[in-house]
C-alpha cells in the first residue's frame, strides 16, 4: 500500500454527435484531479469540494468517485479505509463528463494506492456503476474515453468491448460551455424510447462512415457525417440560440459542431488550433447574442486519457 496516489481524468466529449452513447473522445484539458490517503476510518471519506463545486455530495454514496471507489473495493472484497481529495476541474451539469472524470480519476488513484494492479480497461465496470448511479443507464461514452484517451468506440457493454480509434493529430475542439444547467438524466427523458427503422439506418451510416473518416483522416467524409438524427432534433430545443451557435462554428471553417454529451455545451471539431480558437469565439458570440453568458475551452483531443500525477 502506498500513502498518497493522485490521478488525473480528463473531460470528454459524448457521443461526439454521431455515436449516441457509443462513441467519445477525451480532451487534453480541463480535468479532475484526486488525491488518495489511506485511512484508519473504514469506508470512504470525500473532503468538502472547492468552493464552486461545494454543493456535491460528499456522502460516498451519493458522490460518483465513491460510488465507483466502493464497487472497486467491493469486487477485491476490501475493507479499508481511503480519504479522497477531489478537486474539480470538469464543470458540472455542463456536458462534459464531469461524474465520469471524477469517477475515472478516483479509480485509477485508488487502484494504485492499494496496489492492485487492475488492468485500466478493466476498472472500467466500476465507473460505469457511478454512471448508472448517476443517471440511470450505465453509458460509458464518457468514462471509456476518460480512462482510455483518444476517440472511443463502444461496441458492446455486455460484454464490455471498447475499441480505441485513431485520432488525427491536429485535431482541436473547442467547447462552450453556456450559463445552463441541463441534468443528463432530465436530457435522456425526453428523448423517445424508440426511433424508426429509416432513422436508424441513416444514423448508422453516419457513425460508419465518420470512423471511416479518422482511420482515413479524410476531413471531408468527417465533415458530412458530423449528423445526429437521434438526439440533437430534442435536445437542441433546451439550448437557446442552437442553430445560430452551430452555424457560427462551421461558417468559420469547423468541421462540425453539436452538443457535447448531454448538452448544455456544445462543442465544434475542427482540423487545427487556429480554426477551433476562431470558431469557439463565434459560439460564443452567438451564445451572447440570445443573452447566454458562456466559458470556452480549447482543448486538442488527449491520446492518454487518466493517469498517476
Ligand atoms: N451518451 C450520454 C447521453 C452522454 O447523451 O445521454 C451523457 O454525458
Amino acid at each position: 500500500m502506498k500513502n498518497l496516489v493522485r490521478a488525473f481524468a480528463p473531460a470528454t466529449v459524448a457521443n461526439a454527435v454521431s455515436g449516441f452513447d457509443v462513441l467519445g473522445f477525451a480532451l487534453q484539458e480541463p480535468g479532475d484531479t484526486v488525491i488518495a490517503k489511506p485511512s484508519e476510518i473504514p469506508g470512504i471519506q470525500i473532503a468538502p469540494l472547492q468552493d464552486s463545486y461545494r454543493n456535491l455530495p460528499t456522502d460516498p454514496r451519493l458522490n460518483t468517485a465513491g460510488v465507483a471507489v466502493q464497487a472497486l473495493l467491493d469486487s477485491q472484497n476490501l475493507s479499508v479505509g481511503v480519504d479522497l481529495v477531489i478537486i474539480k476541474g470538469v464543470p458540472i451539469v455542463g456536458g462534459m463528463g464531469s461524474s465520469a472524470s471524477s469517477a475515472v480519476a478516483a479509480v485509477v488513484a485508488v487502484n494504485d494506492l492499494f496496489e492492485l494492479g487492475i488492468s485500466t480497461l478493466d476498472l472500467l465496470p466500476f465507473i460505469l456503476e457511478s454512471e448508472k448511479a448517476a443517471t440511470g443507464v450505465p453509458h460509458a461514452d464518457n468514462a471509456a474515453p476518460s480512462l482510455l484517451g483518444g476517440f472511443t468506440l463502444i461496441h458492446s457493454l455486455n460484454p464490455i468491448d471498447v475499441i480505441s480509434l485513431p485520432t488525427p493529430e491536429s485535431f482541436c475542439c473547442a467547447i462552450v460551455h453556456p450559463d445552463l444547467h441541463i441534468k443528463t438524466k432530465d436530457a435522456r427523458e425526453i428523448l423517445p424510447k424508440s426511433v424508426s427503422l429509416s432513422t436508424a439506418t441513416k444514423q448508422m451510416g453516419h457513425i460508419a462512415s465518420f470512423v471511416s473518416g479518422l482511420y482515413t483522416e479524410d476531413m471531408e467524409i468527417i465533415r458530412r457525417s458530423f449528423i445526429d438524427e437521434i438526439a440533437e432534433p430534442h435536445r437542441s430545443k433546451l439550448i437557446p440560440g442552437y442553430d445560430a451557435v452551430k452555424s457560427a462554428a462551421i461558417s468559420l471553417g469547423a468541421l462540425g459542431c453539436g452538443i457535447s454529451g448531454s448538452g448544455p455545451s456544445m462543442f465544434a471539431l475542427c482540423a487545427n488550433q487556429e480554426l477551433a480558437q476562431k470558431a469557439g469565439e463565434a459560439m460564443v458570440g452567438a451564445f451572447h447574442a440570445v443573452g447566454l453568458m458562456s466559458e470556452l475551452f480549447i482543448s486538442k483531443i488527449s491520446s492518454q486519457g487518466a493517469r498517476l500525477l
